[in-house]
């Protein structure tokens, strides 16, 4: 499909969703909705009738009988980099932006009801602690989780235009924040943008005061440099502490503290931005092995795993192969690459698939437009 014509699918995609929103709200937002892990989990968490987006995709309740590739767990986690999931669709080849309503938990470790990440998928993962959040951001073939290859993606989070959460019903626990390996909490807070073969995701700890700031769910536009500033490098995986980064949209320009404000979609593309996000220091990263830290997925495969290796850079200026992000571009690279923080300059063709993108469809790996 052209640029053009995924860009137009998109817009069409995205004027439901606004209609939807305008038109009917569930009367308890999910974010409001609280449940105690693992006892006060229902099987599902959206259960009103009449509702534009129609019914909950999955499930809440997972468990040995839901712990298979074709699972519709709804119940994610992110504790640590060995135990985390990311939400990603159902159905193979799917696009992020049709299908954010009902994703699906796709994680590191069994014993949870849920979906694996195939063997091989993950190519680097940071994992961030911080006084205020836990964040895992990464580099992926997104292919091997139902993501088509060339998707830039766009943004998850518990509340969504009609307050019903992308995915609906979708719940999220963390043991990061108790100190007690044993104690879960759900978090309230969180984002997870998807796409470009990377991913960042974001739980905010929810004794904390400014948790709805930390992971600011408006910014679904402008990707992880935006709202999960990192330096997260692929082929990498360590896990780190690390200061607070500043609220999503939040910079500092001459000592003056500016709120960026995203456009709307049919202002067309959004082609420069005011700042470039400032990434947190960080200390005490410690390196890991992927084979060790995921040896649970060592038998896992994703169906047609061979065709769902990365194409190599083409220059054509067609948005084939997954790595578009930061793989296929040419040029000197200028920074690290992608959704994880990554700028690398581009060739004209593929700068204008993604800022054609952008316009309607959030992005993981925003820098590519600016390179
Ligand atoms: C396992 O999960 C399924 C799907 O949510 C549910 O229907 C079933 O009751 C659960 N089984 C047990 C023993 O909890
Ligand atoms: C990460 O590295 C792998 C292996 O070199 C490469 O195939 C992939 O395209 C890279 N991903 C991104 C998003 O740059």
């Amino acid at each position: 499909m052209s640029p053009v014509a995924l860009s137009l699918l998109a817009l069409a995609a995205a004027t439901v969703h606004s209609v939807s929103a305008q038109s009917t709200f569930p009367p308890t937002a999910l974010a409001d909705k609280h449940f105690a892990y693992p006892t006060g989990i229902p099987y599902k968490v959206d259960t009103d009738e009449g509702l534009i987006r129609g019914h909950q995709a999955g499930y809440n309740i997972c468990n040995s009988t839901t712990e298979n590739q074709h699972s519709l767990c709804q119940t994610t986690f992110l504790n640590s980099i060995d135990d985390f999931c990311l939400w990603a669709p159902i159905e193979p080849e799917s696009m992020v932006a049709n299908t954010e309503g009902e994703m699906v938990a796709w994680c590191t470790k069994p014993g949870r009801g849920t979906r694996l990440i195939p063997n091989g998928a993950l190519r680097g993962v940071q994992f961030m602690k911080t006084p205020d959040y836990v964040q895992v951001v990464g580099f992926i073939d997104q292919s091997k989780i139902n993501i088509k290859g060339d998707d830039w993606g766009g943004e998850m989070d518990p509340h969504g235009a009609d307050l019903r959460g992308n995915p609906m019903g979708g719940l999220f626990y963390s043991n990061a924040f108790s100190g007690n390996k044993d104690n879960y909490v759900q978090v309230i807070e969180w984002h997870n943008f998807m796409g470009g073969n990377a991913f960042c995701l974001k739980a905010c700890d929810p004794a904390g005061p400014n948790a709805a700031h930390f992971c600011e769910h408006r910014l679904d536009r402008i990707g992880c440099q935006f709202n999960a500033p990192n330096n997260a490098q692929n082929g990498t995986f360590e896990a780190c502490e690390g200061d607070n980064q500043d609220y999503p949209g939040v910079y500092t320009v001459d000592g003056q503290v500016m709120t960026y404000t995203q456009p709307p979609e049919d202002q067309g593309a959004i082609a420069t931005m005011p700042y470039t996000a400032r990434i947190p220091s960080s200390s005490n990263c410690v390196a890991h092995t992927s084979e060790v830290l995921y040896k649970a997925l060592a038998a896992v495969t994703a169906p047609g795993d061979s065709s769902s290796a990365p194409a190599a850079p083409t220059g054509t200026g067609k948005p084939s192969g997954s790595s578009g992000g930061a793989g296929t571009t040419k040029g000197s690279s200028t920074g690290t690459a992608g959704a994880a923080g990554a700028s690398q300059t581009g060739n004209d063709a593929e700068t204008l698939v993604v800022g054609g993108m952008m316009g309607a469809l959030g992005v993981v790996f925003s820098m590519l437009f600016f390179a």
